[in-house]
């Protein structure tokens, strides 16, 4: 059987190893990626200038209001699972479905993306190294219709129909995709204390190479590329002025994904209480504190107009020769970098499809340990498996849309839930209680949902898409085989 809070680990379960060092590492790991890496440049050069560092700011808050009511949530329910585990206990069996399958969107479809992303940098530093990868192996062989090299590229199609059309751009598959998918699985199969170690060592490096570009950059940052600081409005919503900061503040908050990653590893923390609030807030700070300055740098080193490419930092610190020695680590940090972070996505994916199963809401083959590994290895090869097919075989504007959506979704949940619970079960033990609840919830709902409407139109669409599959699958399968929630204490017996 599955632990519980006042069991938590038996012989053939998760282990309990994590420290909040880890957490914080963790957290870290998942979310320092792509966003910054490479969306940051898009949303400067499209939408906000060197505004984006007040959008890094506001998609800071939001993701903090939420952050602090998962706090609350995971110190008072420590185990796998996360914001579906929350969701099971405080508003039923649908609703939980409903959030675990938009935790899927986020942890499955944003490690796709970060693959997609990882493989272009991976060629680059390839080519970088003399040896050139043929385009039909690093890229994808799908495409959707506003992509030129689209064998159904329309430049007319509307976006609801650019979305649906599936063509052909002539590659046969994203290769260094798929070996980056099945490098991450072994190392999550053999054991969470040693993806651990590796995240570690790998989100040291990432963190060396992001404080080198703020450390080296900042004496460079010149005023003329930061005025003015806002550009004027172009003339429709969302391009430039306070508008496009919005707008920008909807794209860049993909960088932000994964910091709930630290919550979904709760059933292997130690003192899990104390530990997941800890690195939950101090995952998200740090990295709140680093986009800032990290985007502060970007738009002060190059015009913003020229950021719209795929590697904006290595492209900024190359714009000046004093920091252009810089350029190749930059590209070396970004290959390590998205590789946490699909590591650590791939992990919290298992984890939640781990906790889905053992409530009956999957088949249980999603739950089962490995005896000497400990981990839910059969889960985490087919995640891994579907992970790889849609790196494989999709382009990263066709995935990147997808995920945020579901994740702010998800982080409305549980905002909403934590102040249900403090209703419902006022009776509780909390060891982290949300300071002034009832201000930081509506804040985060608020702050989350305007995000999700800042977003583009056919990202709603494929929600609605996914959504109905979702609810497909758990007519058929999930409704009738669902346990009843079990993680909280029945009303009469908790303490006085
Ligand atoms: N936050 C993660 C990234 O930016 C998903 O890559």
């Amino acid at each position: 059987m599955a632990g519980d809070i006042a069991n938590p680990t038996e012989q053939d379960d998760l282990q309990r190893v994590l420290g909040p060092w880890h957490l914080i590492a963790l957290g870290i790991g998942a979310v320092i990626g792509a966003g910054i890496f490479v969306i940051t440049g898009y949303a400067a050069a499209d939408f906000a200038g060197p505004g984006v560092v007040i959008s890094f700011a506001i998609a800071g808050v939001g993701c903090f209001f939420a952050a602090l009511c998962y706090a609350e949530y995971a110190s008072m329910i420590p185990v796998a699972g996360s914001a579906y585990t929350y969701t099971y206990a405080t508003l039923g069996k649908f609703m939980a479905w409903f959030i675990g399958w938009n935790l899927v969107l986020e942890y499955l479809a944003t490690s796709a993306t970060v693959t997609v992303g990882w493989s272009g940098y991976f060629t680059d530093f390839m080519r970088y190294l003399g040896v050139t990868l043929p385009m039909k192996l690093s890229s994808a062989p799908l495409c959707v219709a506003t992509n030129i090299h689209c064998s159904t590229y329309s430049p007319t199609a509307s976006p609801i129909d650019a979305a649906l059309s599936i063509g052909f751009t002539g590659a046969y598959i994203n290769l260094p995709s798929v070996l980056l998918v099945a490098a991450v699985t072994v190392v999550l199969v053999l054991g969470v204390r040693l993806s651990a170690l590796f995240n570690n060592v790998m989100v040291s490096l990432k963190l060396l190479i992001v404080l080198l570009v703020i450390i080296v950059g900042l004496p460079h940052v010149t005023a003329a590329n930061h005025t003015p600081f806002i550009p004027p409005n172009a003339g429709e919503w969302g391009h430039f002025g306070w508008s496009g900061v919005m707008r920008a503040t909807g794209v860049i908050f993909f960088a932000y994904i994964g910091f709930d990653a630290v919550s979904v590893a709760a059933q292997e923390t130690k003192n899990p209480q104390r530990n997941v609030p800890l690195g939950l807030l101090g995952a998200l700070l740090v990295c709140t504190v680093l986009y800032m300055l990290m985007s502060y740098v970007l738009t002060g080193l190059a015009p913003y107009t020229a950021l719209n490419v795929s590697h904006p930092v290595s492209m900024a610190v190359a714009n000046i020769p004093a920091t252009a020695w810089l350029a190749p680590y930059v590209n070396l940090g970004a290959v390590i970098g998205l590789a946490t972070v699909v590591l650590v996505l791939l992990m919290g994916q298992s984890r939640i499809f781990y906790a889905m199963a053992r409530d009956g809401m999957l088949p249980p083959m999603f739950s089962v340990i490995h005896h000497k590994f400990h981990t839910p290895w059969k889960g985490t090869i087919v995640v891994a498996a579907a992970c790889a097919t849609l790196g494989g075989l999709l382009p990263i504007d066709v995935l990147g849309e997808l995920v945020s959506i579901g994740t702010l979704l998800a982080f409305v949940i549980v905002c909403a839930g934590v102040m249900i619970l403090r209703r419902t079960r006022p009776d509780l033990k909390r060891p982290f209680r949300t300071p002034f609840l009832w201000l930081v919830a509506p804040a985060g709902i608020v702050t989350c949902s305007a995000m999700m409407y800042w977003l583009p139109k056919d990202t709603w669409l494929r929600l609605v898409i996914w959504t109905a599959i979702g609810l497909v699958i758990y007519a058929v399968y999930g409704r009738r085989h669902a346990k009843a929630a079990h993680w909280l204490p029945q009303k009469d017996s908790v303490e006085k």
